[in-house]
Order: structure tokens, then sequence, then C-alpha cells
């Protein structure tokens, strides 16, 4: 047995967390778990957005399983996620965006992973007011960092058996910074003769993943770009709540849903819990628990495919617990 630290998170994120325990549990991982609150109503309540107990399981257990949690826009306290990838040093975000049939999008062949670096970027949050129309915002990139996202992203192909590795980037203007970003990919896919590689502008990216998306594998990006980029793979295949991650360090992974507390369908029980429960998939293979981990992703294609038991994002009806059951009677 393994025990792991889960957040519940809020908005959806109690409701989305039931179900995918039921699913585990169902699906006989074997996982320990410890339960915590975390976010707006836990810093309401007790001052603090991520109780120190919960902080403590985390360093011990090494691996979180994280609902959403909802942030404040241009005020209040620092982005929980930020703050959990800076402390731990998550600095790879891994984002597969696979298009599913039971989703209709006009983009049927998409299957893009995208390593978005983590810790560094314009995200580092050192901004400077120099007059009061003049604002600096300080982008920084380094070599270490680089060096660990790319590598990382160049050994999940050749394990997985992917064709090609590209680096985005905007080096034809920043040509320091991204420039060095690039000049580490082209020295590590030396290293990798196995796997094909190229580099791409961003802004051409945009433009090509919504006309030829089937001609991207594996995407390599800084945190602002892998931001962004991840986003629009996400609307590609149709739909947040189908959106799995994980972000991972040397010491620390988390697991999460790409999308965020969904405020608007809290507490009406019609959340649909796929994305975290693929990432608690993610989670049993990162830990080798790769047979359960394909059971639980066979039972989920089946109820999708059947197309009767789908949440309202879906185009069904039922309700996120229904859905639920629908997978476990599908294991
Ligand atoms: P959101 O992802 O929460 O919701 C966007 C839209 O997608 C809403 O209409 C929502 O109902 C729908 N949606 C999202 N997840 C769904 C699911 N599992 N099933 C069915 N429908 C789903 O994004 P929004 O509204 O921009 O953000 C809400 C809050 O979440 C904000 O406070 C934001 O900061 C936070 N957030 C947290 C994240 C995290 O904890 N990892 C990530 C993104 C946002
Ligand atoms: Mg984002």
């Amino acid at each position: 047995m393994k025990t792991i630290t889960v957040f519940k998170g809020d908005g959806i994120g109690p409701e989305i967390t039931e179900a995918v325990i039921s699913v585990l549990q169902a699906a006989k991982a074997p996982l320990d778990y410890e339960f915590f609150n975390v976010g707006a109503a836990e810093y309401e309540q007790h001052g603090a957005l991520i109780p120190d107990r919960a902080f403590s399981s985390f360093e011990k257990t090494h691996i979180l399983l994280k609902s959403p949690v909802t942030t404040p826009v241009g005020k209040g306290f620092r982005s929980l996620n930020v703050t959990l990838r800076n402390t731990y040093n998550l600095y790879a975000n891994i984002r597969p965006a696979k298009s599913n049939s039971a989703v209709p999008t006009p983009f049927p062949n998409v299957d893009i992973v995208t390593f978005r670096e983590n810790t560094e970027d314009l995200y580092v949050g050192i901004e400077e007011q120099i007059d009061a129309d003049t604002v600096h915002a300080t982008k920084i990139i380094t070599r270490k960092a680089s060096e660990k996202i790319i590598r990382d992203a160049f050994r999940y192909a050749r394990e997985r058996k992917r064709h090609k590795v590209t680096c985005v980037h905007k080096a034809n203007i920043l040509k320091l910074s991204d420039g060095l970003f690039l000049s580490v990919f082209k020295e590590i896919a030396a290293e990798f003769p196995d796997i094909k590689s190229d580099d791409k502008i961003v802004d051409n990216v945009c433009m090509q993943l919504v006309m030829r998306p089937e001609t991207f594998d594996i995407i390599v990006t800084p945190n602002l770009y892998g931001d962004i980029i991840s986003d629009l793979t996400s609307g590609l295949i149709g739909g947040l709540g189908l959106l799995p991650s994980m972000n991972i360090g040397e010491n620390y992974a988390m697991f999460e849903a790409v999308h965020g507390s969904a405020p608007d369908i809290a507490g009406k029980h019609i959340a649909n819990p796929t994305a975290l429960l693929w990432s608690a998939c993610m989670l049993l293979e990162y830990i080798g628990e790769k047979t359960i981990a394909g059971n639980i992703r066979r039972a989920v294609d089946t109820v999708l495919a059947a197309g009767i038991t789908l949440t309202p994002d879906l185009g069904g009806s039922a309700k996120t617990e229904e859905y639920a059951q629908a997978v476990i009677a599908a294991l």
C-alpha cells in the first residue's frame, strides 16, 4: 500500500474527489489516502490556504492528488498552484491532449503532450513599478531548468515510443532568453538521435495547431507559452472535463485536472470527474501501478463510447455519482 495526500479543493472539488476515490477503491488501487480541505473556504475559516498538516502530509507521502481551488483574480492570495509548484520545485507540467470519440470536435486526430516548464520564465512574478505609467516584468530562463524539462520530454518520447519532440519558442525576438532554451534543446536533442526533433516559433505554432494538429506529437516549451498552448490543445479536444495533468519535480509529484473549481456548477453534482480520474491514472502509472491504471482507462473508455451515462458537459444528463457508478460497473 502507498499512502498519498489528497486535497479536496473547493467548488466542484469535493464532488469530483469523492467520485474519483470511489472508482480507485473499486479498482483495488493499492492506496491509502490522507484527505485535507484546502482553498478559499479553508482560508476564510482557518486563515491558511493550505493547513500545515496538509503540507506535512505531502512532505511525507511525496504524492499529491489535488482537486481544483478557487483563486481570486488581480487581488488576494497568490495562486495556490503557483505556491505548490515553487515550494516543491515541480518543474515539469505535463498535459496530454488526446481526441476521444465520445467528444465530437472538428479535430478527431489530436494526440499532443505538452511539457511546460513550470518554475521560471515570466511566472517568477518579479514586477517593478518604474514610474506611474511604466512597469517592468522579469523573464528568467536558466540552463538548469531548461535542461531538466527538455530531457524529461525526450525521455518520455523514448519510453512511450513517440516520434517527435518540438521546441516552441520566440527566439527570433527574445534572442538571449528563448535563445538559451533553444540552444539547450538542440544540445539535448543530439543525445536522443532515435527521436525526431524540430523547433517552431510560438505564433506559427498557434496557427498550425488549429490547421494541422495531427502533425504535432510532443511539445516542450517555457512556462508562458506552455500555459497558453496547453489550453489551446485542450480546446482542440473539446472539453475541460477530460484534461488531466501532472506536475513533477525530482522528489515530489502532484496530479490534477486542468480545469478550475467551476463555481457555476458547484454543488449541483453534475461535474465531470474524468479529468481528475485520468490524473489519478497518471498517478498510478507514476508509482508503477500500470495494470490498475489501464483497467480504469478501459472502463472510462467503455462508458464514454456507450454514450449513455454521460455528464451534461458531454451532452448527457448523468450526475457525477451516476457516471462514477457506471465506470465502476464497467470495471
Ligand atoms: P473552470 O475550469 O473552473 O470553469 C470553466 C468552465 O468549464 C465553466 O463553465 C465550468 O462549469 C466548466 N467546467 C470546468 N470543469 C468542469 C468539469 N469537471 N465538468 C463540467 N464542467 C466543467 O475555470 P474558471 O471559471 O475560469 O475558474 C474558476 C476558478 O477556478 C477560478 O477561481 C480559477 O482561479 C480557479 N482555477 C483553479 C485551477 C486549479 O486549481 N488547478 C485551474 C484553473 C482555474
Ligand atoms: Mg493555465
